[in-house]
C-alpha cells in the first residue's frame, strides 16, 4: 500500500469559485482520492485557499473589511460549499497561516544562502497620496491601444493587452483616483530562475514521460522559452513578509512575497496545520521531507496553472537544496466552458458552486462534471446536456433500476432479499460481464482516466439494466416464482455492488443505496474479482428497506427555469 499525497490548486480566496474550477482541480482530485482510500491505501488530500495577493486586497476594499477579516470569512464561505459538494480534503488549510509563513520564509533564506536570491533595483509607480507603491494593477488608465478608459497596469480588459503600467494615458491610483504619480526606484528580492534552467529541465525529462500530454507540453514549451529571473517580492500591505533576519532593509519597507511563490508552499503549510491539530498522531514532514521512497504525490490543476506547478515550484524547492518532495503526476485540465463561451467570475458568466448546490443535491454534479471532465480537450456545459445526463445515467439508468428492484421484491416477496432459484447461464454470464467491467473502472481510476472511468460505472449500471430486461422479473414470478427470486436477489447485489464502487463519484446516493440492506457485517470498501463473479455479497433473508428516488427527473420545465436564470446558448 502506498502513501498517496493528493493536492488540488488553491483556489483564489475571492470569491465563490464557478463549476469550470471544481472540475478542473478539487472534484477529481477528491474522486480519485476516495477512490485510492477505498482501495485501502494511505492518502493524504490537502488542499487551501489562496489568499494573498493584489486580488484579496481588492476584494476586502470593495466589501469595506479588512483584509485578514475579508480572508477569514470568505475562506469558510468556501469551505462550506466544499463540504457541500462532499469533497473529501483531509485539511483545507490558508495560505495565510502561521505555519506557511514560516515555510515560506525558510524556503526564501535557503534559497538565499544558496545563491539563487538576488536584490535587484527597479523602477516602479509611486502614489505620494496613498504613501506607497502601487503594484501594477493597481494603476489604472486610459489603454492606449484601443482607448478603454479603465485599462489596468497590467492588462487591458477591453483589447486583452499586456500593458506596463508606464504605458497608461493619464495614469491613476486605483485605491484613492490619485493622478500625481511618481516613478521611483525601489528594491526587490529576484529569483535567478535562469540559474536552475538546466537542473529543472533534467528534472522534467525525467518526470515528462509519465505525465498526460496537456502537462508535458505546457512545461516544455516553458522551458524551452527559457526561465527567466523574477521579482518575488511585492509593495502589498497582505502577504508573507519578508524575514527582518535576513534583509532588515526590505522587510523594513514592508516588502512582501508575491503571491505564487508562497502560494505553492501552503501545500506542505497546509500539511503542517493538519499536523499542528494533532502532534501526536500526525507528522506532516513524513509526507514532504525526504519522502521520494515512500509516497507518490499526484496535483490537480486546469491548464494555466501548469507553469507554475512544473517548472517554476520545481524550481524553487530544487534551489532550496533540500529534499522536499516534488510532484510525480501532474494531473491537468482543459477547460469547461459555459456554451462554448468563457465562465467567468468577473462577469457572473455560467453557474457557481454555491448556486449549483441551491438548484439540485452534489451528486447530481459531480456525477455530470466528471463524465464530462474536460480531459483532452475543453467541453462545454449546456443546460440540454446536463438534464439530458441527468435523466438518463442517474435516474434511469441507476436510480430506477435501485427503486423498481427493490419496490417489486417488496411488493411480491416482503422486507427480506428473497430465497429461491438456483444461478445458472445469465447470472454467470451477468458475472463475467460484472467483472469484466470493474476491472476496466479500475484501471481508468489508476491511470486517472475520469470521463473513461465514468464510462465503465455507466456501463456497469446498463448492465444491471440489460440483465433485468432480459430476465424480466414480472412476468417470471407468473410461472416460476423461484426464477424471479433469483433475478431479484441477484439484482439487489448488483445495487450493493454499485453502492460500493460508485461511491467516489456520488458519495451521497451510495450511502443511501448501501443502508438499504441490514447487513450484519458490512465493512468491505471494495468489490472483488469473484465477489463480481459469483454477486452473493448479499444473502437471501437480509432485510432491506426501499430508499427515495435516488435521482429526481428533470422536466421540459427545470430546463426551460435554469436557462432563464443563468442564460442559455444567446449567453
Ligand atoms: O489559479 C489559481 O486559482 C491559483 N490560486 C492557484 C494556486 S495553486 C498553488 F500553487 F497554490
Ligand atoms: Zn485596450
Amino acid at each position: 500500500m502506498a502513501r498517496h499525497l493528493i493536492t488540488s490548486a488553491l483556489p483564489y480566496i475571492n470569491g465563490i469559485k464557478h463549476l469550470g474550477n471544481m472540475v478542473g482541480s478539487m472534484l477529481p482530485a477528491d474522486v480519485y482520492s476516495r477512490y485510492l482510500r477505498q482501495r485501502g491505501h494511505d492518502v493524504l488530500y490537502i488542499c487551501a485557499t489562496d489568499e494573498h495577493g493584489t486580488p484579496a486586497e481588492l476584494a476586502a476594499k470593495e466589501q469595506g473589511l479588512p483584509v485578514d477579516a475579508f480572508c477569514a470569512q470568505a475562506h469558510n464561505a468556501q469551505k462550506a460549499v466544499y463540504d457541500g459538494f462532499a469533497l473529501s480534503f483531509d485539511y483545507f488549510g490558508r495560505s495565510s497561516s502561521r505555519e506557511n509563513v514560516e515555510i515560506t520564509q525558510h524556503f526564501a533564506r535557503k534559497l538565499n544562502e544558496n545563491g539563487f536570491v538576488e536584490e535587484r533595483s527597479i523602477r516602479q509607480v509611486y502614489s505620494p497620496t496613498d504613501g506607497r507603491f502601487l503594484p501594477d494593477r493597481y494603476v489604472e488608465g486610459t489603454c492606449p491601444h484601443c482607448g478603454y478608459d479603465k485599462a489596468r497596469g497590467d492588462q487591458c480588459e477591453n483589447c486583452t493587452r499586456v500593458l506596463d503600467p508606464t504605458d497608461l494615458i493619464n495614469p491613476r491610483s486605483a485605491i484613492s483616483g490619485a493622478t500625481d504619480l511618481e516613478v521611483r526606484e525601489t528594491k526587490h528580492l529576484f529569483l535567478l530562475q535562469s540559474k536552475l534552467q538546466h537542473e529543472v529541465e533534467e528534472w522534467v525529462a525525467r518526470h515528462e514521460g509519465h505525465w498526460p500530454h496537456l502537462a508535458s507540453s505546457i512545461a516544455r514549451k516553458w522551458l524551452t522559452e527559457g526561465l527567466h529571473d523574477r521579482a518575488i517580492t511585492r509593495d502589498l500591505d497582505w502577504g508573507v513578509p519578508v524575514p527582518a533576519d535576513t534583509w532588515p532593509a526590505l522587510a523594513a519597507e514592508g516588502k512582501v512575497f508575491y503571491v505564487w511563490f508562497d502560494a505553492p508552499i501552503e501545500y506542505i503549510g497546509a500539511t503542517k496545520e493538519w499536523s499542528d491539530q494533532d502532534p501526536e498522531n500526525r507528522d506532516w514532514k513524513s509526507w514532504w521531507y525526504d519522502a521520494d521512497d515512500e509516497v507518490r504525490y499526484t496535483e490537480f490543476m486546469a491548464k494555466d496553472n501548469v507553469p507554475f506547478h512544473t517548472v517554476m515550484f520545481p524550481a524553487t524547492q530544487l534551489g532550496v537544496r533540500e529534499p522536499w518532495k516534488k510532484v510525480d503526476y501532474v494531473k491537468a485540465f482543459n477547460w469547461l466552458t459555459y456554451y462554448g463561451g468563457k465562465f467567468s467570475t468577473s462577469q457572473k458568466r455560467g453557474v457557481f458552486t454555491d448556486q449549483a448546490l441551491e438548484i439540485l443535491p452534489a451528486d447530481y454534479w459531480r456525477y455530470f462534471l466528471i463524465a464530462n471532465a474536460p480531459e483532452s480537450d475543453d467541453s462545454s456545459f449546456t443546460w440540454e446536456h446536463f438534464t439530458a445526463t441527468v435523466n438518463k445515467d442517474l435516474a434511469d439508468t441507476l436510480g430506477n433500476f435501485v427503486n423498481r428492484v427493490l419496490s417489486f421484491s417488496k411488493k411480491r416477496f416482503g422486507e427480506e432479499v428473497p430465497d429461491g432459484g438456483t444461478p445458472g447461464e445469465p447470472e454467470a454470464k451477468l458475472g463475467e460481464e460484472i467483472a469484466r467491467l470493474l476491472a476496466e473502472y479500475e484501471d481508468h481510476m489508476e491511470t486517472l482516466q475520469f470521463r473513461k472511468a465514468a464510462a465503465s460505472l455507466r456501463a456497469l449500471w446498463s448492465a444491471g439494466n440489460s440483465y433485468l430486461e432480459e430476465k424480466a422479473p414480472w412476468l417470471e414470478i407468473k410461472t416460476n416464482k423461484d426464477g424471479a427470486a433469483l433475478t431479484l436477489r441477484t439484482a439487489m447485489n448488483l445495487i450493493h455492488l454499485y453502492a460500493v464502487v460508485s461511491e467516489p463519484f456520488i458519495p451521497a446516493t451510495t450511502a443511501a443505496m448501501r443502508t438499504a440492506f441490514t447487513l450484519p457485517d458490512d465493512t468491505a470498501s471494495w468489490v472483488t474479482a469473484d465477489e463480481a463473479k459469483s454477486l452473493t455479497t448479499v444473502p437471501s433473508g437480509t432485510p432491506f428497506t426501499v430508499p427515495p428516488v435516488l435521482f429526481a427527473k428533470l422536466t421540459d420545465e427545470d430546463l426551460e427555469a435554469y436557462k432563464e436564470r443563468f442564460g442559455g446558448s444567446e449567453g
